[in-house]
C-alpha cells in the first residue's frame, strides 16, 4: 500500500493570503499606508480590514478603484496623497520579481497609480507567491501605459527603443469587452511579450521618456523587500 500524501501543496491563492498575513505583521498604529492592487493585495486589505475592525488606526491611499472599494467595503479609513503625501509603508504584488527585487507590474492595469503611491512610501513591500520569481524578468509581458492620442505613432516609437535594446516583442493592445481598455487614468495599455528583458533600468528609462508613454510596469529600486510564499513557508528577500 502507497503511504497516503497528507498534505497537499499550497495553491498559489493560499501562499498569495500567506504571504499578505505576514506582511500585515509590518504595520503598526497610526501608518498611512499605500494599499496595492490585484488578488495577493487584496488579501492584505482583506486581513487589514479585520484588524481595522478590532480597532488598528490606520489609513490608507488606495492604488485603484478597486482597492478603494474593497477598502471602504471594510471599513478601511482612506486618504489621498494630497493629504499624506509621505507614506509609511506600501503593500503591492507584483507580476514578476528577480534577484535584485526589480519587479514587472500592471497586470491588472494599476502601474501608474501603483508606482506614484510606492514611490511616496518610505517602505514598499511586495507579496508574492513563488510562481512570480523569475531569474530574468519578462516572460509576463511588460504594460506600457500610453495615452491614446496618436497610439500608432507612440507604437513605433516603442519598437525603436526596444530594437535599440537588442529586443523585438510582440506587442497587443490590451482589450476588454471588446474595447480598448482604460486605465482608471483613461489611458490605454500596451503589452510587450519580450521573453527577456535586456537592461531593465535603461529600458525603463527609454520608455518613460517617449512623448505618449504615461508609465511602464518595470518597477526599479522601488521594493525594499518580498514576502514570498512558498509551499515550505515564507521567505523574505532582499535585493542582492
Ligand atoms: C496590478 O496592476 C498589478 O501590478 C498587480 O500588483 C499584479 O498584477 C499582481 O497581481 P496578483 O496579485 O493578482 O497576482
Amino acid at each position: 500500500m502507497s503511504a497516503k500524501k497528507v498534505s497537499a501543496a499550497k495553491s498559489a491563492d493560499e501562499q498569495k493570503k500567506e504571504a499578505a498575513l505576514e506582511a500585515l505583521k509590518l504595520v503598526k498604529p497610526g501608518m498611512s499606508l499605500g494599499l496595492g492592487t490585484g488578488s495577493t493585495a487584496n488579501h492584505f486589505i482583506r486581513a487589514l480590514g479585520e484588524k481595522v475592525k478590532e480597532g488598528l488606526e490606520v489609513r490608507g491611499v488606495p492604488t485603484s478603484r478597486a482597492t478603494a472599494e474593497l477598502a471602504k467595503e471594510l471599513g478601511i479609513p482612506l486618504t489621498t496623497l494630497g493629504d499624506h503625501p509621505f507614506l509609511d509603508l506600501c503593500v503591492d504584488g507584483a507580476d514578476e520579481f528577480d534577484d535584485k527585487l526589480r519587479l514587472i507590474k500592471g497586470g491588472g492595469g494599476a502601474l501608474l497609480i501603483e508606482k506614484i503611491v510606492a514611490t511616496s512610501a518610505k517602505e514598499v513591500v511586495i507579496i508574492t507567491d513563488e510562481s512570480k520569481r523569475v531569474k530574468t524578468l519578462g516572460k509576463f509581458p511588460l504594460p506600457i501605459e500610453i495615452v491614446n492620442m496618436g497610439i500608432k505613432a507612440t507604437a513605433w516609437k516603442l519598437e525603436r527603443a526596444f530594437r535599440m535594446l537588442g529586443m523585438n516583442p510582440k506587442m497587443v493592445l490590451r482589450m476588454k469587452d471588446g474595447q480598448a481598455f482604460r486605465t482608471d487614468m483613461g489611458n490605454v495599455i500596451v503589452d510587450a511579450a519580450c521573453d527577456e528583458i535586456k537592461e531593465p533600468e535603461r529600458l525603463e528609462f527609454m520608455l518613460n521618456n517617449i512623448p505618449g508613454v504615461v508609465n511602464n510596469g518595470l518597477f526599479i529600486g522601488i521594493a525594499s523587500r518580498v514576502i514570498m510564499a512558498t509551499s515550505k513557508g515564507t521567505q523574505e528577500i532582499t535585493a542582492t
